[in-house]
């Protein structure tokens, strides 16, 4: 079957779960921002993925309207891009289920981050845990997005819609051409894994991925921060003994030394090789002085932002109940082909 041209069109989303930090800035974030220069965007606020791990009600209700408040701040406009929380829009929900029916159980066997989150206790995980990277899967397919861009932890569950999008098309593809989809239904969406920092490690651990759920916040850098807080955090971070090498090849076996170059290089729009050019050679007292000073410099402005906008939770909602209806414009004519495709009825 030949692949249709579709229209390009960009999704992604984050748990509303607790604070942002930079992994999530540098890795996802920011670059979400340069790209709706150029493309269609829908970014999502995955309140239902949140709750495959319980969450305290009252708490999700900040978490999203805190994670929508830092999305704006960092320069996500409601104006060119679809801003809205998953829930608000159903289309998410139903086209899961069918997904659900198309997708593997030996596939979601694999799915490493399944078996991080649930650890040990893996019969007392939820089922929504386990089946959480199908509800991604729709998330994307439901728009018919073909870019996603994410941080490298996503890449599995990317491999796994891309998966499930072709077996749909090949499940369907003789009802598809009866109803005149002649080229298959869903794009295969291309994982958008770019730039000096798609994996930011933890400050304590290079060799650890910074994450929400470790336990030392010294570990991250948290959006919410302020500047002595970030000041403190790079100056505890871990580094090794060596100074600075001159050449990227240098950074290899060094995971610290290359976190906090990448971090550098990603917070500067500048690579690798740029940053060791001026810092090559010297210390780390120096170089975390000028890395404390770019990082609140980038950060700063969005943190204060952030605060700004929380101030005014109406206009957070209003914002989301915006995108919610141009999102649902969207995937709502998607998913009523979806049930013509696998032969629902619909009567009405
Ligand atoms: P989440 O909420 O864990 O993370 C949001 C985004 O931040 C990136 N990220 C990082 N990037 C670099 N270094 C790090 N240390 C780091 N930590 C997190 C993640 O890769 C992600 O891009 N399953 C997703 C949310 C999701 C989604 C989607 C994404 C649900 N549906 C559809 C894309 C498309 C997640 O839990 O991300």
């Amino acid at each position: 079957m030949t692949t249709k041209k579709f229209k390009p069109r960009v999704f992604s989303g984050m748990q509303a779960t607790g604070n942002l930090h930079l992994g999530n800035y540098l890795g996802a974030l920011k670059r979400w921002v340069e790209m709706q220069a150029t493309h269609e965007c829908l970014y999502c606020i995955v309140d239902m993925h949140a709750i495959t791990t319980w969450q305290d009600p009252k708490e999700l209700r900040e978490s999203i309207r805190s994670v929508t408040a830092a999305y704006v701040a960092a320069g996500l406009d409601p104006s060119k891009s679809a801003i809205f929380n998953q829930s608000q829009v159903p289309e998410h929900a139903e086209l899961a289920w069918v997904l659900n029916c198309v997708a593997r159980l030996g596939w979601l066997n694999r799915m490493t981050q399944f078996k991080e989150k649930a650890g040990k206790d893996r019969e007392n995980a939820s089922v929504g845990l386990y089946d959480y990277p199908i509800l991604m899967a729709a998330d994307i397919l439901a728009y018919h997005a073909t870019h996603v861009p994410v941080g490298d932890d996503q890449k599995q569950h990317l491999e796994l819609t891309r998966d499930i999008a072709q077996k749909f098309n090949n499940d369907y593809a003789e009802s598809m051409r009866a109803l005149g989809f002649e080229d298959g239904f869903f794009p295969l969406p291309e994982p958008v894994i770019e730039g000096p920092a798609t994996r930011v490690m933890s400050l304590r651990d290079g060799t650890k991925k910074m994450s929400k759920s470790d336990a030392s916040d010294l570990s991250r850098i948290n959006m919410i921060d302020d500047a002595d807080t970030i000041a403190k955090k790079i100056q505890k971070a871990k580094t090794d003994p060596e100074p600075l090498p001159t050449e990227e090849a240098g950074l290899n076996n060094r995971p610290e030394a290359d976190n906090l170059v990448g971090i550098y290089a990603a917070l500067a729009d500048a690579s690798k090789g740029k940053v060791l050019q001026e810092f090559g050679g010297g210390q780390f007292s120096t170089f975390k002085k000028a890395l404390a000073e770019i990082a609140v410099t980038k950060i700063g402005p969005v943190n204060s932002e952030m605060r700004r906008l929380l101030a005014d939770p109406e206009e957070i909602d209003r914002i989301l109940g915006e995108g919610a209806r141009r999102a649902r414009e969207i995937a709502a004519p998607i998913m009523s082909d979806v049930k013509d495709i696998v032969g629902f009825l619909r009567t009405s």
